[in-house]
């Protein structure tokens, strides 16, 4: 028998996965059936609105937040609850990058504590010249790094095993714009040198034309629009995306709020009949206040309204 070279399989695949929270009124779901897979070496992004359950998303990937319905396999093995070895198949950035180090630890044991848990052994050093930093900020603590250095540090950390996924949810919100672009220009690098996969959540569409070789549009729990970056901005289909699109910030924008969406955003509490989007959407017909849109397909592009653009 001759072996043949079995495909790359997908670092992440989430199928139909549902995430509620009880809340007094009844329960939220924070995450409605989202579909979703990353290939080797890809970055995706997710972009929506706050509160759309982007951070629930990455949550129950990492095996951090219990699913009620539906799969998800990071690197060929379903995830259930957080494990070592799941740890050394996803790394995470958070937003906040005292909830990826713990203040009271030196450099040196926060980007080595990876290693540690694993039995495994690195150079610390060398992993921190990789995000650009200075070896010897491995004896300062957290408070004493600048907040693009500390979040270099927690990149450092994410990357220590290796892992094929890393994760990041917000990675430059909280950082100066010259700053954020420093970070995006490095992980551009480490992507290339290292070849792992991302998933990127963002609210910052700017950034996530960028960095992403694909996107994916949620509103209120659920993937609406789906696509190569360069197909989804230039041709977007879903009003959801439009509108988020008109409202991104451009140059001559910058410095002012987007505007807020038109329309109430419905109780997330509510069991919705017919398309999510509707009761904001200019373009809504009859069919869409009765009617869940299923998918429509163009090519890689996949969006789900009644009435596209
Ligand atoms: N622990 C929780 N208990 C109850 N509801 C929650 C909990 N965590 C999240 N939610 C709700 O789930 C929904 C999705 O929240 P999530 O934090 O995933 O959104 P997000 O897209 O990450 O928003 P942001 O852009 O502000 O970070 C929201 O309605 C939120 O209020
Ligand atoms: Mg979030």
């Amino acid at each position: 028998m001759t072996a043949t070279a079995a495909p790359p399989r997908i670092v992440v695949d989430v199928k139909n996965v549902v995430v509620e929270f009880g809340v007094p009124s009844g329960k939220v779901r924070a995450v409605d059936g989202v579909s979703l897979s990353v290939n080797p070496g890809e970055t995706v992004a997710v972009v929506g609105e706050s509160g759309c359950g982007k951070t629930t998303l990455a949550r129950a990937i990492l095996g951090l937040q219990p699913i009620v319905e539906g799969t998800i396999e990071v690197d060929g093995t379903i995830v259930r609850g957080t494990s070592r070895g799941l740890a050394e198949r996803v790394g995470i950035v958070w937003q906040d990058p005292y909830a990826s180090l713990n203040p009271k630890w030196k450099v040196e044991r926060s980007v080595s504590e990876p290693w540690r848990i694993t039995g495994k052994s690195g150079d610390v050093a060398s992993l921190l010249r990789e995000v650009g930093l200075d070896p010897t900020v491995m004896s300062r603590y957290p408070h004493q790094l600048s907040g693009g250095q500390r979040q270099r540090v927690a990149i450092a950390r994410a990357l220590a095993l290796r892992p094929p996924l890393v994760i990041f949810d917000e990675p430059t919100a909280a950082l100066d714009l010259s700053i954020q672009a420093q970070i995006l220009n490095l992980l551009k690098d480490i992507q290339r040198d290292l070849g792992c996969a991302f998933l990127y959540i963002s609210h910052d569409l700017t950034t996530v034309r960028y960095l992403a070789d694909r996107i994916a549009v949620m509103y209120l729990g659920r993937i609406v629009e789906t696509g190569p970056t360069e197909q989804v901005f230039e041709n977007p289909r879903h009003p959801y995306t439009r509108a988020l699109l008109e409202s991104a910030p451009t140059l001559d924008k910058l410095g002012h709020l987007p505007e807020p969406l038109e329309g109430e955003l419905p109780d997330p509490t509510t069991r919705f009949k017919g398309c999510r989007f509707a009761g904001r959407c200019v373009r809504a017909l009859d069919v869409c206040r009765t009617q869940d849109p299923g998918p429509s397909e163009e090519g890689q592009h996949t969006y789900f309204c009644h009435n596209p653009g």
